[in-house]
């Protein structure tokens, strides 16, 4: 099998130069390598929720933010498959068995998870969702049977997770899943990008990121309220470069040939610094250059952005379609894995199947609307030669988003021709409505 990639990010706002170098950047060269057989990139919207069930809408909202800036960095869905991770239900099953291979007491340890129940100030009042997150991440990782996963350096607690459930499910089970491996850039200034302020994180609370989508005068006023040496004072001052968010930025963005265009009387950066340490040097002027790096660097990324802004129905379409295929991979993976843990039993005769006497076969699909197009909720197929219901593949409603039909298909078809139903239906009314609906028609 050839290599497999797999990672995401949290729709929890726009992505940052912090994800750019981070990741992104990465990912769009790995993309491009030609060395991996498939890539799938996810928009980790049911993750997100663990710690923003409170606020869905946000999260709803930065999908098509996240998808955006994925592809205005270049990821390409010819070439990689960009998925939404709520609408996988495969991936929440996953979750539920691999809970059985992790104790509470290992959870609570994972360093990432530590930090984070801090920051939120969750204490003692944990939400059992926030603290598994890890065991679904280990889900998402291994439906693909990724081996790689590149992520930033505050994920290794969560790629260790993985290995270790990954081993215990093939020492019980037999070998089955792929233990995967991270893979953090190489250069060691990308691993973490400070915030403009100098704070160790990037977030959108601190105001101390610079977007992918910020305008260059955006840019220009962040870089140039940057925080530098606190103790540069004077133009002939020796200063700091370690530690210094300025250089760091450099560290992560800078190549020689910059200094060509932009500060010709340095050849590289180590001269700039070594300027800088000695004295002489003023912020303004390295802070002048920075801007430029940044500009030529975000400008073509803004322009993609701006362009496929113009049209979120195609963006929301490239999601459906890379849904659709990673969907498919997750259900190969569950169908192969967790059916050596346990032959799935047939679902025993139901209300409805009872109170259909098993007459027709009937599709029950209900559609929330996300964003621009409507998407599969869950469907359930009457299957009657085998006399049980089934269920089909499709989005969950983790997001509570209002389902704006329900419908109905009699035959082996699975549409939505007519019997439209509107507004908030549980799937059980859904169900139920459907069956309703089939009756009636039979009657006729
Ligand atoms: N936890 C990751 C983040 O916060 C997002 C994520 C979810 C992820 N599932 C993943 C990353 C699987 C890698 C693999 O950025």
């Amino acid at each position: 099998m050839g290599k497999i990639i797999l990672t995401g990010d949290r729709p929890t706002g726009r992505l940052h130069v912090g994800h750019y170098v981070g990741s992104l950047r990465n990912r769009v060269i790995l993309q491009n390598s030609g060395k991996f057989e498939k890539l799938f990139f996810m928009i980790a919207d049911a993750q997100a929720l663990t710690d923003n069930f409170d606020n869905p809408g946000k999260v709803r909202e930065n999908i098509l933010q996240v998808a955006l800036d994925y592809m205005a960095c270049g990821l390409d869905p010819a070439k990689c498959h960009m998925f939404i991770q709520s609408v996988v239900c495969e991936l929440t099953e996953l979750t539920f068995y691999y809970m059985n291979l992790v104790t509470l007491a290992r959870l609570e340890r994972n360093p990432t998870v530590k930090a984070e129940i801090q920051l939120r100030g969750f204490n003692h009042s944990i939400p059992m969702g926030f603290l598994t997150y890890p065991v679904s991440q280990t889900a998402d990782i291994t439906a693909f049977m990724a081996d790689t996963v590149p992520v930033g350096e505050d994920q290794l607690p969560m790629i260790e997770q993985a290995r270790e459930i990954v081993r215990r499910f093939n020492e019980l089970y037999g070998e089955t899943l792929v233990e995967p491996a991270a893979l953090l850039p190489d250069n060691a200034a990308c691993l973490r990008l400070p915030g403009t302020d100098g704070k160790a994180k990037m977030s959108k609370s601190l105001g101390n990121c610079i977007y992918l989508a910020d305008e260059p005068e955006d840019i220009r006023t962040k870089v140039m309220g940057m925080f530098t040496d606190p103790n540069h004072l004077q133009v002939s001052d020796p200063g700091q470069t370690e530690g210094n968010p300025v250089f760091m930025y450099l560290d992560a963005f800078c190549r020689d040939e910059f200094f060509a265009r932009y500060l010709p009387d340095y050849a590289n950066l180590d001269e700039l610094k070594a300027h800088y340490q000695r004295g002489g040097l003023g912020d303004v002027k390295v802070k002048k250059f920075l801007n430029n790096v940044l500009q030529e660097t975000l400008e073509p990324i803004r322009t993609r952005r701006k362009e496929l802004e113009k049209d979120p129905g195609y963006v929301m379409d490239v999601l459906r379609q890379g849904t659709e295929v990673a969907q498919a991979a997750a259900a190969e993976t569950l169908a192969e894995g967790i059916n050596i843990v346990e032959k799935k039993p047939t679902p025993p005769d139901t209300v409805f199947s009872k109170a259909l006497g098993g007459w027709y076969d009937i599709v029950v699909v209900m559609y929330h609307d996300q964003g621009h197009i409507p998407l599969k909720v869950k469907g359930f197929v009457y299957n009657k030669a085998e006399g049980h219901w089934d269920a089909v593949a499709g989005v969950n409603v983790t997001l509570g988003l209002p389902i704006i039909r329900a419908s109905v298909d009699h035959g082996t078809g699975f549409g939505h021709a007519g019997d439209g139903h509107a507004n908030e239906l549980s799937l059980v009314n859904a169900m139920d409505y459907g069956i309703r609906m089939a009756n009636a028609k039979a009657q006729k």
